[in-house]
């Protein structure tokens, strides 16, 4: 198991906040968490994460810093391949439409391709990936014009949606998680602000749940008030540290209460000092 299952301690309000979200006790469903760097928005969002796997809520996981250069395009698709390709073969073909590949579903049954037809003499049967499933053909959109392009957005992020819909009605919840929210490129902004998180104010995606977090955060108007929790992430007490230390760690022999004061219980700096302190523990190799 992950070192941030086994060894996560605190962080109980906002781990509460999320199940209580996806239970639907509260009508907030945008949480901002907002901390500085080290202070455990990355452990976080991963223990949310790890939550969603094991309770089959799918869910989209994007880190800005992994330096991809996200646009609506690269986000649609992610969401897509993490969420489960088999629920957005609408979107997949829309993509493909513009894209210079052309596949048409259709509702039919037809045998063995599970009501996935394919149109034109320029697909290969690479083109479907696998039951059910049509590929990506992965290209670039192919517009002469930015209004084109424009109305191929429009189509994409319509037809992202309207899957979305479709999914979220079969589920409890569809999870949307962005990490190192200060390193969001500006087409993705946009794309949350002028999709993604419009919608959300606008309650037409009920069950989604977002959850943003960042050195910095979006800074949402009035309208978003009705939705959204805004919370930062708090220094661990030397309750959190012994905690830590003892019984997750399994390090024996510290004077918690200098740990405590030399950390301050700044969760970066704590686990640095557990590191070393497990370092001492091992016996040298004896060629050393
Ligand atoms: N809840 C937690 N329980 C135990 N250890 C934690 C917890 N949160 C953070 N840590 C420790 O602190 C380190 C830094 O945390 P993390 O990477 O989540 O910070 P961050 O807020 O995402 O920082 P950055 O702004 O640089 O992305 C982790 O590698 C981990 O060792
Ligand atoms: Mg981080």
């Amino acid at each position: 198991m992950p070192d941030y299952i086994d060894w996560f301690v605190n962080r109980d309000k906002q781990y509460q906040g999320f199940l209580k979200m996806l239970a639907r006790e509260t009508p907030k469903t945008l949480m901002l968490v907002e901390a500085p760097a080290e202070m455990g928005k990355t452990w976080l969002i991963q223990r949310i994460r790890h939550y969603c796997n094991e309770n089959d809520i799918p869910a989209m996981h994007v880190d800005f810093r992994d330096r991809r250069a996200y646009d609506y395009l690269s986000l649609v698709r992610t969401a897509r391949d993490q969420i489960g390709e088999q629920y957005f073969n609408n979107l997949t073909a829309t993509i493909n439409n513009f894209t210079g590949v052309n596949i048409t579903l259709s509702n039919a049954n037809t045998g063995s391709s599970g009501g996935v037809s394919v149109a034109g003499g320029a697909v290969n049967a690479q083109d479907i990936a696998g039951r059910d499933v049509i590929k990506d053909n992965q290209f670039y959109i192919q517009a002469d014009s930015d209004m084109q392009r424009r109305a191929a957005e429009i189509k994409i992020n319509d037809s992202f949606f309207a899957c979305l819909t479709e999914l979220l009605k079969a589920k409890k919840a569809v999870a949307f998680l962005f990490d190192s929210y200060e390193e969001v490129t500006t087409e993705a902004e946009n794309w949350l602000n002028d999709n993604l998180l419009l919608k959300m104010r606008e309650s037409q995606l009920e069950k989604a749940i977002v959850i943003i977090a960042g050195r910095k955060v979006p800074q949402l108007g009035e309208s978003a008030k009705a939705i959204m929790a805004k919370t930062g992430l708090d220094l661990f007490t030397e309750e959190h540290v012994k905690e830590y230390i003892v019984n997750r760690r399994k390090i024996e022999g510290l004077d918690l209460v200098t740990v405590f004061k030399t950390s301050r219980g700044f969760p970066g700096l704590l686990a640095k000092m557990a590191d070393a302190a497990g370092m001492g523990n091992k016996s040298d190799e004896e060629w050393l």
